[in-house]
């Protein structure tokens, strides 16, 4: 198969984790004969140096012209860096949100997952974790509170600013399909997250739900405010199997889901519209502090890649070689600095490698 890949290295540890993303793909490739062609495309804080704009629309044009997108991160920190003096729609972020609306990317799949090698980096208590947990987010990625009108004005002499959270019954609804049909591949079970208690937008994306949930009988749902799932998040992550929530709550949930995995460097992330086109990506930031030292973790990317062979080349073996690899590689020990284990902890058996280490390591193993 021939593969069209738009890659967005991006800023910080990006060009890192990505190089070995691509290492692993190429593996892959000569492997299975496949051949992945790669056209660098410039976002975020790299684009504005570059041409001023966070996202250029010949930027957008190439990944419309890819078959799926695979990126590293953007941004920078957001005290220090220059790019954060810019108007907000010029900063880094921008230029992602950009992206998604502009590829309909309204299907976002958060992964997390408690690895049984890596148990003592989960935060919470034994009993809590009990055999582990693994668990699907599906965040609703292009309407709600982030892409609504926003102001900031003047009233009455008192500066207000203004943010609209609008969500119509079509967008839930497509959203809501995903969240059932990927539960159906799962353990069946949809945990649908809102604020029905108070929202409207959430009144109609429960109502919606429902209607959804007729078409799939053997998927168990509920529903749960946004608060108590925070909440059930730290006290009992095994109840969950996915959760399908709008915009910002999966934004908040997904970091809180991913801090309890305890290694945010090992989950993935694929945004997907109604074609097989995905952009796919590491759901954790850009690390500007530890950037160029070659230490940054690069399985979250590594799994990125495999989720991309999965869902938009259906390459279902290939994405299942990769997974096993980094699997391999953990229980033989190797780790990068994120992962390895905390003070008072044993260290028997276990190795500290970089980033090209273990990208090496994994694509050895594929
Ligand atoms: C994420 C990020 C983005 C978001 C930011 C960078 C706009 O936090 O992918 O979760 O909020 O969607
Ligand atoms: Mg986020």
């Amino acid at each position: 198969m021939e593969c069209q890949i738009g890659v967005i290295s991006g800023d910080g540890i990006g060009p890192e984790i990505v190089t070995e993303a691509k290492k692993v793909l190429d593996q892959i490739g000569k492997k299975y004969g496949h051949l992945f062609h790669y056209t660098d495309i410039l976002m975020g804080g790299c684009s504005i140096d570059a041409t001023g704009v966070p996202l250029t629309d010949d930027a957008i044009a190439a990944a419309k012209a890819s078959d799926a997108v695979l990126m590293g991160s953007i941004g920078g920190n957001t005290s220090t860096s220059p790019w954060y003096q810019l108007a907000p729609e010029l900063r880094p972020e921008a230029g992602l949100l950009k992206l998604r609306k502009s590829l309909n990317l309204f299907a976002n799949l958060r992964p997390a997952y408690l690895y049984e090698e890596l148990k003592a980096a989960c935060p919470l208590r034994d009993d809590i974790i009990g055999t582990g947990f693994d668990m699907m987010i599906m965040r609703e990625l292009t309407g709600g509170l982030y892409f609504g009108a926003r102001k900031t004005e003047e009233v009455d002499g008192v500066t207000t600013a203004t943010d609209t959270l609008t969500y119509n019954e079509n967008e839930i609804r497509r959203i809501a399909k995903r969240g059932f049909d990927i539960a159906m591949k799962r353990r069946k079970k949809v945990t649908s997250v809102d604020k029905a208690n108070v929202l409207d937008s959430s009144r109609l994306w429960r109502k919606i739900v429902e209607e959804v949930a007729k078409d799939y009988p053997e998927v168990t749902y509920e529903h749960m405010l946004v608060d108590n799932c925070a909440m059930q998040l730290v006290k009992d992550p095994k109840q969950f199997d996915v959760i399908l929530t709008e915009n910002m709550f999966g934004d908040i949930l997904s970091d809180e889901a991913s801090m309890v995995t305890g290694s945010i460097g090992m989950l993935s992330s694929a945004s997907l519209n109604d074609t097989k086109f995905g952009l796919y990506e590491p759901s954790g930031g850009s690390a500007p502090d530890i950037a160029g030292k070659g230490i940054a973790n690069p399985i979250a990317t590594i799994l990125s890649a495999a989720m991309m062979l999965r869902y938009t080349f259906d390459l279902d073996k290939e994405a299942d070689a990769i997974e096993n690899a980094v699997k391999q590689v953990l229980k033989e020990g190797y780790r990068t600095i994120d992962i390895m284990p905390q003070a008072g902890e044993s260290t028997e058996g276990i190795e500290q490698v970089g980033t090209a280490k273990m990208g090496d390591l994994i694509a050895e193993r594929v």
